[in-house]
């Protein structure tokens, strides 16, 4: 059983709890650690490539190439897209920061497309309007753990001519009409943020794609665009994954199924309690998609008072994310104003995360629906 102190259930319920996974896997996670300090190699080695492989097949594409984080990923593979300066690249505006500032950490212009209400994906029918002759790529976003409506945006991208990247640093092992996140598009980015369904300790990444061409360059890109040792071909910088990172990510690589199986039971439980509650919008999982649940949000009118309830209980809870990238001080020089993304601003009023682990226990969890459902009641 679970050693964390916390776990009684009368004690705080906490929206992510790292400490019950490594009451679990600690051992193993100490012995891969003990594995690499033993080789003395850090830097490129086996555990780094045995990882880009076993994401690869995960995902069910050809290569991977392991980075120093998900906005490495981003950075690179916009570069590995021609992206540069002055080119603009269309992104949803309700995502983490790094979708936007790997854009703009090459010199790019973001530009924004709305939101679809129900996913809080992109949606595919704003795109055409967002077209200008410098669009150089598409950024969608897999958010929470649910994909994009894949089909038509890389229809669109593909009459348009168009790379799509796909920032799928939220959604791991989630699945579109039978295919993986990471086989959907062009070239896909995970990150392995220590919270994430698949999390390092420490900072990590990986790049995905079916393209050996790409695959080469992006190998590359994140050393320092070195194609032979000291001699660089282009810019680059050191984008490279430790082996300490991925030798604990290949440990915990070996449970993500069952972790991913847990969370989505915890996530049906979740819908059960609320999906009869007038004014609780649980999270929709279309037809044909595998939803991860990174997270699971919910929508509601006075979501910040069920916030503050919710923390006098003792439940943990989040709201990602309450300042959309359109509405950043970040980008107050795009000059875009409140009212330019409605579904995005509307959904960062509304959307809050309830606790989502694998370990997340039964009464745990009956304990935050029950608190939910009474303030909504109410
Ligand atoms: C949607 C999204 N994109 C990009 C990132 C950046 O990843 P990292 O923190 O590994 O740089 C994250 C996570 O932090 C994310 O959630």
């Amino acid at each position: 059983m679970s050693s964390n102190p916390l776990a009684t259930s009368y004690a705080s319920i906490p929206q992510f709890d790292l400490a019950a996974q490594f009451a679990l896997i600690g051992d193993e996670i100490r012995d891969a650690v003990d594995r690499v300090l033993s080789s003395h190699q850090f830097i490129l080695g086996r555990e780094g490539a045995a990882l880009e492989d076993e994401i690869a097949r995960l995902c069910g594409v050809a290569h991977g190439v392991g980075v120093g984080s998900g906005t490495d990923a981003l950075v690179l593979a916009l570069r590995s897209c021609g992206v540069g300066s002055g080119d603009e690249v269309i992104l949803p505006p309700f995502t983490f920061v790094a979708t936007g500032s790997a854009v703009s950490a090459l010199g790019a212009k973001p530009v924004f497309a709305d939101i679809h209400p129900n996913t809080y994906n992109i949606d595919p029918a704003q795109l055409e309007r967002r077209v200008t002759p410098r669009t150089r790529a598409i950024v969608v976003v897999h958010l929470y753990g649910l994909s994009a409506d894949m089909d038509p945006i890389v229809h669109f991208a593909r009459k348009k001519n168009l790379p799509v990247v796909e920032d799928a640093a939220q959604a791991i092992g989630a699945g579109y009409k039978g295919r993986r996140t990471g086989s959907l598009a062009d070239v896909a980015c995970f990150s392995f943020y220590p919270t994430k369904n698949l999390g390092a300790c420490g900072d990590a990444g990986m790049i995905v794609t079916n393209s050996a061409e790409r695959a080469a360059h992006l190998r590359i890109l994140r050393n320092h665009g070195q194609a032979e040792k000291y001699v660089s071909s282009e810019p680059g910088w050191n984008g490279r994954l430790d082996e300490i990172q991925a030798a604990i990510i290949r440990v915990k690589l070996r449970h993500l199924a069952a972790w991913q199986r847990a969370r989505q039971t915890n996530a049906a439980e979740y819908t059960r309690h609320f999906s009869q509650i007038p004014g609780i919008m649980p999270p929709l999982v279309p037809e044909g998609y595998d939803h991860v649940f990174h997270q699971y949000t919910i929508r509601v009118e006075e979501r910040d008072r069920l916030q503050s309830v919710l923390a006098e209980k003792k439940v943990g809870s989040a709201i990602y994310y309450p300042v959309p990238l359109h509405l950043q001080p970040l980008y107050a020089s795009l000059g875009y104003k409140a009212g330019d993304f409605p579904h995005a601003e509307h959904a960062a009023q509304e959307v809050l995360s309830l606790p989502m682990y694998p370990e997340l226990r039964q009464a745990q969890l009956t304990r935050v629906a029950e608190a939910v459902s009474e303030f909504v009641r109410h």
